[in-house]
């Protein structure tokens, strides 16, 4: 697919703005804290519903004004698809598609399809648990709708459980209402844990394959799926047991510690853990292979590329990673942005756009 037109009014720093990305590779290119990520977020916006830098929808909204705007057209092997994004400092965002406004965010999904990779990513090798469960949440979303749902579903359970958790010592009854939000959250939290299984085994032959190609053929890059609880029989009733199991304690602690919001999952090289003793290199290949392998099972499950959006990453990669990854470039459309253009020296590039506070001007003219 391709995005044609990304249109901005009053979101982050831009008050209006067009940026019609071509075919191949887009550059943007500026100083630091001129608005190159704020475009991307607006793509991320119109993929996922929701910015990849914030829960907060009205962050996005320009300073001082009551509502903004994003607006993102994109040619599909089945026609165009328009996504508009109305957010209100007042109260929630509107979506709509074709012009038709959604009443849930999860239709959403299909209409504009992107992967994003940005310097953050390298967290999700190095940091905890939950860059590494955003990662697989993001990407899961955006190619199962069911998800997405469920996840929704989940989080809302959660939250209750959690602040029910907290009444119960100051109101001991209420303790018989625990097994219903067990209930919910064993039933959600058991579709979420069978769609991670299956997606981290796809991502990990994937991730794999990518890896030998970036390392020469050298490291064995293995993605395994370590779930909050095992769960070999029926995972619905192991995560209703294990709930019910964690009352006492989590009454105490007035948190839920048991389901997939405490899942993770490990990277592996020859069976050493990469986060632990991989070096700084292999964990920034690890990244790398993820995000490719993210790109081609999104390409392979919509039968066309998503957009590719590389956010700052070329500065972080040496020269044989570069390569690899720009040779990866061929028949998807890229958005790529850099505060020194020397970065992408070996790419092919089709347009590049400087981006100034806020504006949009052809690289090369002097704006006027
Ligand atoms: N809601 C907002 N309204 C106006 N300006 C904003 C808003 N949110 C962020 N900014 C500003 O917009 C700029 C955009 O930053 P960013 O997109 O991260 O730039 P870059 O990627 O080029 O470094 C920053 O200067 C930031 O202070
Ligand atoms: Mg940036």
């Amino acid at each position: 697919m391709r995005i044609t037109s990304i249109q901005l009014t009053d979101f982050r720093n831009y008050a209006r703005a067009e940026l019609r990305p071509c075919e191949g590779v887009t550059v943007l290119y500026g100083n630091n804290a001129q608005g190159k990520t704020a475009l991307l977020e607006a793509v991320v916006l119109s993929c996922t519903g929701r910015s990849h830098r914030t829960p907060r929808d009205r962050e996005l909204i320009r300073w001082e004004q009551e509502a903004g705007r994003v607006f993102v057209r994109a040619e599909r092997r089945d026609g165009g698809h328009e996504v508009e994004m109305l957010l209100s400092r007042q109260g929630r965002k509107t979506v709509k598609v074709n012009g038709r406004a959604l009443q849930r965010t999860g239709e959403l999904m299909g209409h504009v399809s992107g992967v994003l990779f940005a310097p953050e990513d390298l967290r999700m090798v190095k940091d905890g648990p939950a860059e590494r469960r955003r990662f697989i949440d993001m990407e899961l979303s955006q190619i199962r709708p069911a998800y997405y749902y469920a996840l929704q579903r989940y989080a809302h359970a959660l939250m209750q459980r959690n602040s029910l958790l907290r009444d119960i010592p100051l109101n001991p009854y209420l303790r018989a209402t625990l097994e219903d939000w067990d209930a919910q959250l064993a039933r959600h939290g058991a579709e979420i844990m069978a769609m991670r299984a299956g997606f981290i085994q796809r991502i990990s032959e994937a991730a794999h394959e990518n890896h030998l190609e970036i390392s020469g053929g050298l490291e064995d890059l293995r993605v395994r799926y370590v779930p909050s609880l095992e769960a070999d029989g029926d995972p619905e009733r192991a995560l209703m047991s294990a709930l019910s199991m964690a009352r006492d304690s989590d009454i105490r602690r007035g948190m839920t510690t048991v389901g997939p919001h405490r899942d993770d999952l490990t990277l592996t090289l020859a069976g050493m853990d990469v986060r632990a003793y991989g070096s700084q290199g292999q964990q920034r290949t690890a990244a790398l292979s993820l995000k490719l392998a993210e790109l081609d099972i999104m390409r392979r499950e919509l039968e066309e590329p998503p957009v590719l959006m590389l956010d700052d990453v070329m500065s972080e990669l040496d020269p044989k990673r570069r390569r690899h990854l720009l040779g990866r470039l061929n028949g998807i459309q890229t958005i790529v942005t850099c505060t020194d253009l020397s970065d992408l020296a070996e790419a092919e590039i089709g347009a590049a756009w400087r981006i100034q506070a806020g504006t949009i001007t052809p690289e090369g003219g002097d704006g006027a």
